[in-house]
């Protein structure tokens, strides 16, 4: 059988990506740990994967061996600066280790500056609730930036606001001290202000620098077709999810469903757009969801789910999301900062590895600028509410004993990587299933 591959662009990064809070462990003094000490969470992060202990170094040695050339990773502010009025200059000198420990090793590092972890200082004066929140980001994007510039020029401001603001203030899974779709979106409002002020801090300190934010991309379709309330929920939930605070970045006005913010000053600040892409959901009109609106998601009844059904592999979803980047931004460059799927005994991650990386192929082939590929995670890690009952890495963790267990996608993703493509003997190899509709006859 002759061999195919599915080229990449010379110079493409591939990675993985991390969270400081999810990774480091003992992160006492910031708003997770206090709402898992109250018991919101399945288990508590504790040592995490002991990255503050010092174990990125085995870990950022098996990306590199791994074949990747780029990792994406947080500083966690409450480390940084544990009170209003004092720096850790340990913990920052910590962290160029670190970014000096990836460029040793061959890895671009992609530094982001706020991945849902607030200190608890923050927290308790109302976090990103007021707009006093904004002038205290940038004090700390700046100390940080000064600390890390000489090792890193990818900043990506702020982790799905989105998600930050919808998990806590509507859904309640993330700690947050009031609820409300309004309070919502008041706060995305003010992390797009955060965003603002820190996208020019870091230009001014660092000129060449590449600023942008990671984005929660959710493609959407409406449940039953010619019933009128499926497609208004959706456009509903649209357009909270996903064009909030991508439109305050086109427009300086974020455009929500319950109004207008004001946001001048975000107009254009981005110099890529940062993408994350899990699954695809399908809306309906729920009478039981008043405090979403009304809006209801799940995924298709034959769906290839994963182990908690968290995600459904929908591989043309990260196409879609890709065509809607390159729609709303044209020209703009994309990274692709998550992709992943939670699976212990990786029976579905290889497939979902090759089919999501395929269906970005196609996008590259359309001269869409897409120029890296971060996958969610190098290790098991601690997934927020729930905790230790999500392994999303391609190499497993044993939480007590702190041992790694390679997966086979940790293989597939490493062929991927050295070769800068996907092949048709690397499909056949690990996941044979799905040979067919990558390779049809
Ligand atoms: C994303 C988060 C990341 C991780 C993955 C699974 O929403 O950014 O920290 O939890 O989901």
């Amino acid at each position: 059988m002759p061999q195919a591959t599915y080229h990449f662009p010379r110079g493409f990064l591939w990675g993985t990506a991390t969270a400081a809070h999810q990774v480091e462990g003992n992160n006492t003094n910031n708003q997770w740990w206090k709402w898992e000490q109250e018991g919101h969470t399945k288990g508590t992060s504790g040592l995490a994967c002991d990255w503050w202990g010092g174990r990125w170094r085995e870990d950022f040695d098996r990306a590199a061996e791994g074949g990747q050339n780029a990792h994406r990773l947080s500083v966690e502010w409450s480390r940084i600066q544990p009170t209003p009025d004092t720096w850790d200059e340990d913990a920052l000198e910590r962290y160029r280790n670190m970014l000096r420990g990836l460029r040793e090793r061959g890895l671009t590092p992609m530094v982001t500056l706020h991945h849902f972890s607030d200190p608890l200082w923050f927290f308790e004066m109302g976090s990103w609730e007021l707009e006093d929140a904004v002038p205290l980001f940038e004090k700390f994007v700046r100390k940080t930036v000064e600390a890390l510039k000489e090792y890193c020029t990818l900043w990506c401001t702020i982790n799905e606001p989105n998600v930050y603001a919808l998990s806590g203030y509507v859904s309640g899974a993330f700690p947050t001290k009031q609820r409300g779709i309004r309070i919502a979106m008041r706060v995305m409002a003010n992390m797009l202000r955060g965003h603002a002020a820190a996208y020019r801090a870091i230009h001014q300190i660092q000129p060449e620098a590449r600023v942008g934010y990671a984005h929660h991309h959710r493609p959407m379709v409406a449940k039953r077709s010619g019933f009128p309330l499926d497609a208004l929920m959706r456009k509903i939930r649209y357009e909270g999810i996903n064009m909030a605070f991508p439109s305050g970045i086109s427009t300086g006005v974020m455009k929500t469903p319950v109004g207008k913010f004001l946001v001048p000053e975000a107009k254009g600040t981005q110099d890529y757009l940062g993408v994350n892409y899990y699954s695809v959901d399908t809306v309906s009109f729920h009478i039981g969801k008043p405090n979403e609106l009304f809006t209801y998601s799940e995924f298709p009844a034959d769906a290839d789910l994963s182990d908690n059904g968290f995600i459904a592999n929908i591989p043309t979803g990260i196409f879609d999301t890709i065509k809607w980047a390159v729609r709303t931004y044209p020209n703009l460059p994309i990274i692709i900062t998550e992709n992943g799927v939670e699976d212990a005994d990786d029976h579905l991650r290889p497939r979902y590895i090759a089919q999501h990386i395929h269906q970005m192929w196609r996008a590259v082939n359309f001269n869409w600028p897409v120029k890296g590929y971060f996958h969610w995670s190098l290790v098991d890690n601690f997934e927020w509410e729930r905790g230790w009952s999500q392994r999303f890495g391609l190499w497993g963790l044993d939480v007590e004993t702190q041992k790694r267990t390679k997966r086979p996608s940790a293989d597939l993703y490493a062929e991927i990587c050295k070769e800068n493509g996907l092949s048709s003997e690397m499909v056949l190899k690990y996941c044979p299933e799905v040979f067919d509709k990558l390779f049809p006859v």
